[in-house]
């Protein structure tokens, strides 16, 4: 079995160069099948979630091209299929796949997606959407079967701002006939990113980045290119790492904006930066500050960056409360945090985090994804050794993280045990 090996206390410093965004390219690969000829994607992080997506466009008969960052679609030959469950489970944004497959062919069938283990996380926004513009949806077995004589324009409330139903609704609704108004939608900075794409290859939509999305159903799209934008989380994860081992660790390719919430509450922490264009300088302060968090939808503070930013507050000084709002179930890093030393109790959503407490590293488990990489920072700050189990979840989202890390100054290295 692969585990992280870190030996911990090392000061980080030099430069972190930041990849295309994992939740953009999730969604920007799915969409790419709208086009009838062909579509460039620039700045892919070569991570196993592109791999599962690329394995999906080459079931449906579609070409893949991807080479340094760089990805040619070529959707000229692409059939529609039965999405299997070996491939949609491997990650949640397979479900992309229903919204362009329902756009394009009137009829998406596929397994059920997969994805972190971080709460129930229904499709119902998915679903009602759907079927407000016409389609009806079966679930026989694990699988799903989506189909409509004619998509029609609507207007839908989303109960909840939600990233994937807003990206779906839009894909579904880029090729139907009429107007569709998608309100209280999710303001994220990948949905831009998409809509970017998706008016590139000829679709009609306004207001995407903010909470009413208009999308013009067109016949046909055509060829088209874009930039993944980067990966906030990415960026904010080493951000973190800055902020407790920092020398002058530089960290490129931000953009400032999709980052205020965390920076604002680093200041608030005592942490100074140095923002410049598309780079922030960071260095470990003299103290930080203890600080209440509480997850919240864009532009508030992002709960992917939940988990490693509590590693961040057992090294404050005082009682911070932590609040994770979105997910039911985005705690599995606590136990281990517990294991090497931090004093945390968790009174249902909220936990309790008094600091500074030194960490002691030991083996611990990612149990999903960003819960790794809280468990990636603890090591690094930990006095000895930590290992690293189920590291599959890490690799999903962090691309090259061994060597970023070594890079600037990390004691990390992947075993097989
Ligand atoms: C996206 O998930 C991201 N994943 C998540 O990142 C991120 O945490 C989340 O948005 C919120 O920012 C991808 O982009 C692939 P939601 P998504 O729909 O689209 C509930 C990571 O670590 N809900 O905004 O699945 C849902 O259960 C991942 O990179 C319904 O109840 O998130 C959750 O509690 C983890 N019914 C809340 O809304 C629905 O139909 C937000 O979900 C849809 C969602």
């Amino acid at each position: 079995m692969k585990k992280l090996v870190i030996n911990g206390g090392k000061k980080l410093s030099g430069e972190i160069k930041i990849s295309g965004a994992k939740n953009s390219v999730v969604a920007l690969i799915p969409a790419a099948i709208l086009s009838d000829e062909e579509v460039t994607l620039y700045n892919v992080p070569d991570i196993s979630d592109t791999k599962a997506l690329i394995d999906i466009i080459e079931l449906l008969e579609g070409k893949v091209e991807y080479t340094d960052e760089t990805m040619k679609i070529d959707t000229r030959r692409i059939k529609n299929k039965v999405i299997p469950e070996n491939l949609s489970q491997k990650l949640r944004a397979s479900y992309y796949f229903m919204g362009a497959l329902l756009s394009k062919y009137k009829y998406a069938e596929m397994y059920f997606p997969g994805g972190c283990n971080i709460g129930s996380r229904p499709i119902d926004f998915h679903i009602n959407g759907f079927k407000r513009m016409g389609a009806t949806v079966e679930i026989e077995g694990n699988k799903y079967i989506i189909k409509a004589k004619k998509l029609k324009g609507a207007d839908i409330y989303l109960d909840f701002a939600s990233v994937g139903a807003t990206i779906n609704l839009m894909l579904a609704a880029v090729k139907a006939n009429g107007t569709t108004n998608i309100y209280n939608a999710a303001k994220e900075p990948e949905i831009v990113n998409i809509a970017t794409l998706l008016n590139n290859m000829g679709a009609k939509i306004t207001g995407a980045g903010t909470s009413e999305i208009k999308i013009i159903g067109v016949d046909k799209l055509s060829s088209g290119v874009v930039d993944v934008i980067p990966d906030r989380v990415e960026a904010g994860t080493y951000i973190i790492m800055g902020a407790l081992l920092g020398n002058d660790l530089s960290i490129n390719n931000i953009i400032e904006e999709h980052l205020d919430a965390l920076f604002s509450k680093l200041k608030e922490m005592g942490v100074e930066m140095y923002i410049k264009s598309n780079k922030v300088l960071i260095s470990k302060p003299k103290e930080l500050k203890a600080s209440n968090i509480k997850t919240q939808v864009f532009p508030g503070f992002p709960t992917d960056l939940g988990q490693p930013i509590s590693v961040l507050l057992t090294q404050a000084k005082g009682m911070s409360l932590f609040e994770e709002t979105i997910y039911e179930n985005r705690y599995g890093h606590i136990k281990y945090l517990q294991k090497m030393g931090a004093e945390i109790r968790l009174a249902d959503r909220v936990a309790m985090i008094q600091g500074p407490s030194p960490l002691t590293g030991c083996d611990v488990e990612a149990t999903d994804l960003r819960a790794g990489a809280a468990m990636v920072i603890a090591g690094l700050l930990a006095k000895g050794t930590t290992k690293i189990s189920k590291i599959d979840h890490i690799l999903r989202g962090y691309e090259n993280i061994v060597e970023k890390l070594q890079a600037v100054g990390a004691d990390i290295t992947i075993v097989d045990e």
